[in-house]
């Protein structure tokens, strides 16, 4: 890979590639580099835990060396551009730098550009797409059921603003799951329905092999949400009696950070369906694959 932008991008053999690699990873595989050294910066101009430090991890344990960044200290506030800021990690010799901007595909002109030389991976564009939650979104699925034909996933929550959605409803559609969705009608886009269809979710809860619910963003909404967290909880989040209804061998996926109690009950989080642990600590390893690839197609 040259870059890491969307998934569309990727043939299901890249993803499935993508997904063997990560699961090797975690087996103990390691890297052969083809250079002695290699740098890395992780650019966030949005706020994260998972993706910024998991991506640390990763770097850390394939050898890379990490350039810090931060952009409060940064020449950011000197008023410096996203271009200018890449463009001088790319001089300074930086292979592959993982962004995250609040533009969505603020990654257009970076990767036409002739000068910029290093990798990109996007770690999120506003509300555009978060290829690599999906990455890892996938290994935890074919880990726990070996395949996605004929899966079924429901995908629950505030989806107009999910960068995380719309990567996994395009990917799980392709690698042949059922996709549904659920939610307030108000964060729900008619442009969805190619992908899969909306349900209210007490008729979905039985029938699903993953409940994969997303955070509400509150940071994206006008503030004029119409219900408070207790109702939304009641009307749309997995509660315990609804998670109760399950299938046997259902799990219930979050990207995290989870807004406990709303979303999902608090006692779901870490209980035996869930499996929000589990992306996280693959998320370490599918970015090292995902790192391993864009490195190489730059060798
Ligand atoms: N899931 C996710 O992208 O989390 P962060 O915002 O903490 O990176």
């Amino acid at each position: 890979l040259k870059h890491l932008l969307t998934v569309e991008a990727l043939t299901d053999q890249e993803v499935m590639g993508l997904i063997r690699r990560g699961q090797e990873f975690k087996n103990g595989a390691k890297w052969t580099p083809e250079k002695e050294q290699y740098f890395a910066t992780n650019l966030f101009f949005e706020n994260s835990t998972r993706t910024h430090k998991s991506f640390d991890v990763a770097e850390k344990k394939l050898g890379i060396e990490v350039i810090e960044f931060d952009a409060s200290t940064s020449s950011v506030q000197k008023g410096e551009t996203l271009y200018d800021t890449v463009l001088t990690m790319s001089a300074l010799g930086v292979d592959v730098a993982v962004i995250r901007h609040g533009d969505e595909n603020y990654y257009d002109d970076l990767i036409q550009s002739k000068t910029i030389q290093c990798g990109i991976i996007n770690g999120g564009d506003g509300s555009g797409q978060h290829p690599t939650q999906c990455l890892l979104d996938l290994m935890t699925i074919y880990e726990e059921f070996g395949r996605f034909e004929g899966l079924k996933v429901a995908i629950v929550g505030d989806i107009t603003h999910s960068r995380v959605a719309k990567s996994n409803m395009q990917m799980l559609k392709r690698l042949g799951a059922e996709v549904f969705f659920s939610g307030p009608a108000q964060w729900y886009d008619e442009e969805f329905e190619v992908y899969g269809h909306y349900l209210p979710l007490d008729e979905l809860v039985g029938e699903v092999d993953v409940m994969m619910m997303l955070r509400v963003q509150h940071e994206r909404h006008d503030g004029n949400e119409s219900f408070s967290k207790e109702e939304y909880h009641q009307q749309y989040g997995l509660t315990v009696g609804r998670a109760k209804k399950m299938k046997e061998g259902a799990i219930i996926m979050h990207p995290a950070p989870v807004n406990r109690d709303v979303e999902l009950a608090d006692s779901l989080v870490e209980g035996y369906q869930a499996r929000i642990i589990q992306q996280m600590t693959n998320g370490v390893f599918v970015r090292m694959a995902i790192l391993e690839a864009v490195l190489a197609g730059r060798a």
